[in-house]
């Protein structure tokens, strides 16, 4: 019970660090919360298998609104050490070979290869080399690590339409994450892994240098950071405390202009016209930087409650 706690309080973390405020949570979940908390107070201090340290509060900007699915119970992991990012040096030449010796490199990475589960992909990002725009995102998911490319999965389902209603295709765009592989935690009975947990430090510090090199290969006039991990990838750990502090403005990543938005899970999670137009607000300012032409009608999107 108490893996479990601390699970729900990790994933609590988890959706605070991408931005969202509030999740929806039943009476019925609340009321088997405080059952389990009444009964592990009561349990004398030997009682049960379980060695991890006692669960934390969940954040106090959680509230609850309404009812969800009881969340996915995943164990904690224990993330190994990792050595040194690597130094990523790429041949001369024009793109497209910077970019496939890059994938080579990616791919054939040993601490890459090391995480992924046996089937599934390192992946690397995806689309023009030729973008002005480079979205860039947090980790692959289940799917992604699949089928080997960013943003296959519901997000990044979400993700292309957010670029469609810029007036752009999801190939005028290129699309990378922070990770290049997906952040594992055990697997739940002998099923593949359940759930993502956002990576750690040293796991982002690991695969920067590959995210560095694709900006450098696409070299993109604009760069947008989806969400928190994101965010902090490019604009340094730590270096700022709640996604809204940073977000819906312009930054600089190594000489370019980098906007800060939410990344699509948290409209996933609450599909609502204010949260879209909270994202929208920020491409209409990455439509505007990158000179795409902006109608009334797109101005106008989401603006109904
Ligand atoms: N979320 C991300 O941040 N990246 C992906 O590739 C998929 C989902």
């Amino acid at each position: 019970m108490r893996q479990a706690l601390i699970a729900v309080t990790e994933e609590l973390r988890r959706l605070k660090g991408a931005g969202v405020g509030s999740v929806a949570v039943s009476d019925e979940a609340l009321g088997a919360v405080r059952r389990a908390l009444r009964s592990a107070a009561a349990a004398p201090a030997s009682a049960g298998p379980e060695t991890a340290p006692p669960a934390e509060p969940p954040p106090p900007a959680v509230r609850a609104v309404a009812p969800v699915p009881a969340p996915v119970q995943v164990p904690r992991v224990a993330v190994p050490a990792l050595p040194e990012a690597p130094a990523v040096k790429l041949p001369e030449g024009d793109k497209r070979a910077r970019w496939e010796a890059l994938l080579a490199l990616v791919t054939g990475d040993p601490v890459c290869r090391a995480n992924v589960r046996p089937g599934k992909k390192v992946v690397l990002g995806v689309g023009t080399l030729d973008a002005r725009i480079m979205f860039v995102g947090e980790a692959p998911g289940g799917e992604e690590e699949i089928q080997g490319e960013p943003f296959v999965g519901p997000a990044g389902q979400l993700l292309t339409k957010m670029i469609q209603a810029m007036g752009l295709a999801r190939a005028d765009v290129y699309i990378g994450n922070i990770m290049n592989w997906r952040p594992q935690m055990p697997a739940v009975e002998g099923r593949d892994q359940v759930g993502n947990r956002p990576p750690t430090e040293e796991e982002m510090r690991y695969c920067l240098p590959f995210l560095r090199a694709q900006i450098d290969v696409v070299n993109p006039q604009l760069l947008v950071a989806l969400g928190s991990t994101a965010a902090q990838g490019l604009l340094g750990f730590r270096s700022f405390k709640a996604l809204g502090d940073v977000r819906g403005r312009w930054h600089d990543f190594g000489g370019k202009p980098l906007m800060v938005t939410y990344h699509p899970s948290y409209i996933l999670r609450e599909p609502t016209n204010r949260k879209k137009r909270l994202i929208w607000e920020d491409l209409l300012k990455v439509m505007e930087r990158g000179e795409l032409p902006v109608s009334e009608r797109q101005r106008g999107y989401f603006l109904d409650k």
